[in-house]
C-alpha cells in the first residue's frame, strides 16, 4: 500500500499554550486535524466559561486562513469549581472539564487536592453530559512515579466511575497495562487516549545511554511490558482507545536543563508518527478508527466529512523548530525517520 486515505482525524488531547506560541502550535495541528481538545493548563488556568471562550478566540485568530479547524474547549477543575461553573460552561459550548490532581504535571499547582469535595461538580457534569478528562496519577510523594497511574486507578478513578455511572470519562494519555485493562473492563462510558510517544517508546528510551530530556513527559514512559499492552490495545481495534497526542511544547532550554520540563511536542508529525507505528504493528487498516471515528463517536460529535491522504514516503523529523519568539524547540522524534507523510 502506497497511499492511505482516511476520514479526517481529530486530536483528543493537546496543549496549544498561549500568546505568540499559538502562531506555532495552531497551524501545526490544523495542518492535519480538523478538531482538537485543548487543555486548559495555562498560567493562570482556564477555569470558567468566560476564560475558555476568550482562549478560544485567541486560538481562532491563529488558524491559517485556508484551514478548516475547530478548537474544542475545556475547563480546569479546581477546589473552587462550582455546579454553576459547569452549567455556564456547558451553555457556552465547553465540551469537557479536566481533572488534574494537584502537582501532577506542568502548571497543575492550582488543581484539585481533595477529590471527594468535587462530588457535586461530577454530579453536575453527569447531568449536563459534560465529559470528565482525567490526568490519572496520584501525587503523594511516597508513591513511586512509575506506580502513580496504577495507584490513581485503584484509589481514585474506580470510585468516581462507580459513583457516577452515567458520567463519560476519558482516562488521558494512558501508559500502563493496568490502565488498558481498567478501560477495557469498564462500561462504554469510559475510554482512553494514547500518545505516539507511549506507543513508540518505553523507559529505556528515556534513560539508557544518558538521560534523554526530549522523551520526558508525564505520565512518564514505563517499562516495555506496558508499551506492549498499549500496542496490544490498539491492535484489538477497540473503539475505547483513540488518538490524543498530548503534544506539549516546551522551549529547548527548558527541557535541556537541570530540572527539565515534561512534555513532547509532536504536532508537526502527529498523524505520521501514528501511521508509522500502526504500520510496524501490521495494523495500518486500523488507523482510521483510532484517529478519526472512535473519538467523535465517544464524544457524541459528528465524524468529519472530508478525508486526508497519507503517502508512503520516508522523511526525517527536523532536529529543531524555530519559534515565533526566536527561540527553538526540539520536536518529538527529532532526527528520526518516519515512513508515512501527509499529502498536502
Ligand atoms: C503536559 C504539559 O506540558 O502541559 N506535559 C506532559 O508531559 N504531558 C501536561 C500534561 O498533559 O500532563
Ligand atoms: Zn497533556
Amino acid at each position: 500500500m502506497n497511499e492511505l486515505t482516511i476520514i479526517a482525524p481529530d486530536d483528543w488531547h493537546l496543549h496549544f499554550r498561549d500568546g505568540d506560541m499559538l502562531k506555532e502550535t495552531v497551524p501545526a495541528t490544523a495542518r492535519c486535524f480538523r478538531r482538537a481538545i485543548v487543555m486548559p493548563n495555562l498560567v493562570p488556568p482556564v477555569v470558567n466559561a468566560q476564560m475558555a471562550m476568550e482562549y478560544k478566540s485567541r486560538i481562532e485568530a491563529a488558524i491559517p486562513a485556508e484551514q478548516n479547524f475547530t478548537p474544542l474547549m475545556t475547563i480546569y477543575l479546581t477546589n473552587e469549581t462550582t455546579k454553576q461553573d459547569i452549567i455556564d460552561a456547558k451553555k457556552a459550548g465547553v465540551i469537557a472539564a479536566k481533572l488534574y490532581p494537584a502537582g501532577a504535571t506542568t502548571n497543575s499547582d492550582a488543581a484539585v487536592s481533595q477529590l471527594d469535595a468535587l462530588n457535586p461538580v461530577f454530579e453536575a457534569m453527569a447531568e449536563q453530559d459534560m465529559l470528565l478528562l482525567v490526568h490519572g496519577e496520584v501525587t503523594e510523594s511516597h508513591i513511586d512515579i512509575f506506580d502513580r497511574e496504577k495507584v490513581f486507578i485503584e484509589q481514585k478513578l474506580q470510585k468516581i466511575v462507580q459513583d457516577f455511572p452515567s458520567l463519560r470519562v476519558v482516562l488521558e494519555h494512558i501508559t500502563t497495562k493496568d490502565a488498558v485493562e481498567f478501560v477495557a473492563q469498564s462500561s462504554d462510558k469510559i475510554a482512553a487516549t494514547i500518545t505516539p510517544q507511549h506507543l513508540l517508546l518505553n523507559r529505556n528510551d528515556l534513560l539508557v545511554g544518558g538521560i534523554r530530556p526530549h522523551n520526558f513527559c508525564l505520565p512518564v514512559l514505563k517499562r516495555n511490558i506496558h508499551q506492549q499492552a498499549l500496542q496490544d490495545a490498539v491492535v484489538t481495534g477497540s473503539s475505547k482507545f483513540f488518538l490524543g497526542t498530548d503534544s506539549a511544547p516546551h522551549e529547548k532550554h527548558r527541557k535541556e536543563s537541570a530540572c527539565g520540563c515534561a512534555g513532547c511536542y509532536s504536532a508537526w508529525s502527529a498523524i505520521e508518527l501514528y501511521a508509522h507505528c500502526f504500520e510496524e504493528l501490521g495494523i495500518i487498516d486500523k488507523l482510521e478508527g483510532f484517529a478519526s471515528t472512535h473519538g467523535p463517536d465517544f464524544y457524541g460529535l459528528p465524524r468529519n466529512n472530508d478525508t486526508v491522504t497519507l503517502i508512503k514516503e520516508a522523511w526525517k523529523i527536523p532536529d529543531e523548530i524555530t519559534l515565533p519568539n526566536g527561540s527553538s524547540i526540539v520536536p518529538f522524534f527529532a532526527g528520526e525517520k518516519v515512513s508515512w507523510k501527509l499529502k498536502i
